[in-house]
């Protein structure tokens, strides 16, 4: 007797670009939701759409996934996942590239909002935690469904030269990044682990300020090597790892860029602290203990990212 089949879930990811194509193609790989991807180019979404389409026979997937131009074929989703955006051109400021991303995080959250009421929206665009206080404003949404991805990135970016530093697996490390995602991000080791063994018990203090600064400069390294454009596969893997944690409802903590309410001392403002993520969005701000030094640089890097809210105006 056939079954009747539940309603797959949709994610909607707007910008089919470098990430934004990487992000759909994780999702239907591991048949989490169906994708629909869109992009303002018209044929570009439509056209990786249907590659990631035609390489479902092989891999065995069966979810649907469509490109479109048309924000109705986005409606009722159940998240949106922001990757639409400009990188920086030569002459252009960061302060243009901040107003530009503005107007295209705005515009693109308010019309995809209106289509599924009910989603939760994850940012990638940059610059990440200015472009999640647009991302609320334009939806309307509460701000437990609105978070940026970044953290997640970051930490995995450190996890990595930990591995690599120390010739194991980077499945077997742990770590967390705070603040914003720009140079004044904060890698935590104290909290950093290599098998359940406190970071700062496996190598010199030297060598993790190496590795922190890295850390700090991995999205330009990336940049410097590829001459243009910036990362796509780091990005999409972290992207799809929150989706996956609020799709699956797995009560997940990962650092995330999140909306503030007093929590470490900082009011009304994104920055990156470790979340609990679940279908609600952000279910629970962790607060966890940090030093004098720690929570000075944690408090610098939250101004950074409010000196760039403050030039939003009416976008935030
Ligand atoms: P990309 O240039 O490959 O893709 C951006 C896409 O956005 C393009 O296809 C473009 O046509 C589309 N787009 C522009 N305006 C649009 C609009 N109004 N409506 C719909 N689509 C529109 O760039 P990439 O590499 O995919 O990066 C995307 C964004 O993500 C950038 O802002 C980048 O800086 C950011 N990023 C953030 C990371 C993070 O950790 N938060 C990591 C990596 C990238
Ligand atoms: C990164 O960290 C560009 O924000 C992007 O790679």
């Amino acid at each position: 007797m056939p079954q009747a089949r539940m309603p797959r879930r949709k994610v909607t990811v707007i910008g089919a670009g470098n990430v934004g194509a990487t992000v759909a193609q994780r999702v239907v790989e591991t048949g989490l939701a169906d994708v629909v991807l869109l992009d303002i180019v018209p044929g570009l979404p439509q056209g990786k759409a249907l590659d990631l389409a035609e390489a479902a026979p092989i891999l065995g997937y069966d979810v649907g996934v469509i490109g479109t131009n048309d924000y109705a074929d986005t409606a009722d989703s159940t998240m949106i996942v922001v990757t639409s955006g400009l990188a920086r051109q030569p002459g252009m400021s960061r302060d243009d590239l901040l107003m530009k991303n503005a107007q295209i995080v705005s515009d693109v959250v308010g019309q995809a909002a209106r289509h599924s009421p009910n989603a939760v929206i994850v940012v990638v665009t940059n610059p990440l935690d200015a472009m999640c206080h647009v991302a609320l404003k334009a939806s309307g949404f509460p701000h437990r469904r609105v978070v940026g991805m970044a953290g997640v990135l970051d930490a995995a970016r450190f996890r990595t030269f930990m591995a690599m530093e120390l010739g194991v697996s980077p499945a077997n490390t742990c770590a967390f990044v705070l603040g914003g995602h720009g140079d004044t991000m904060v890698p935590v080791p104290r909290y950093a682990t290599v098998g359940g063994i406190p970071l700062p018990q496996l190598m010199s203090q030297d060598t993790i300020e190496r590795l922190v600064q890295r850390t700090r400069d991995g999205g330009a390294e990336i940049v410097s090597l590829l001459k243009s454009g910036s990362a796509y596969y780091a990005p999409g893997a972290a992207t799809a790892e929150m989706i996956d944690a609020i799709l699956e409802d797995r009560h997940k903590i990962l650092p995330c860029s999140a909306y503030l309410q007093g929590e470490y001392g900082v009011q009304g403002l994104f920055v990156g602290v470790p979340v609990r993520l679940s279908r609600a969005g952000v279910e629970e701000v962790v607060e966890v203990e940090l030093t004098d030094d720690e929570r000075r640089e944690f408090g610098r890097s939250a101004a950074a990212v409010k000196e760039l809210v403050e030039k939003l105006g009416t976008y935030a």
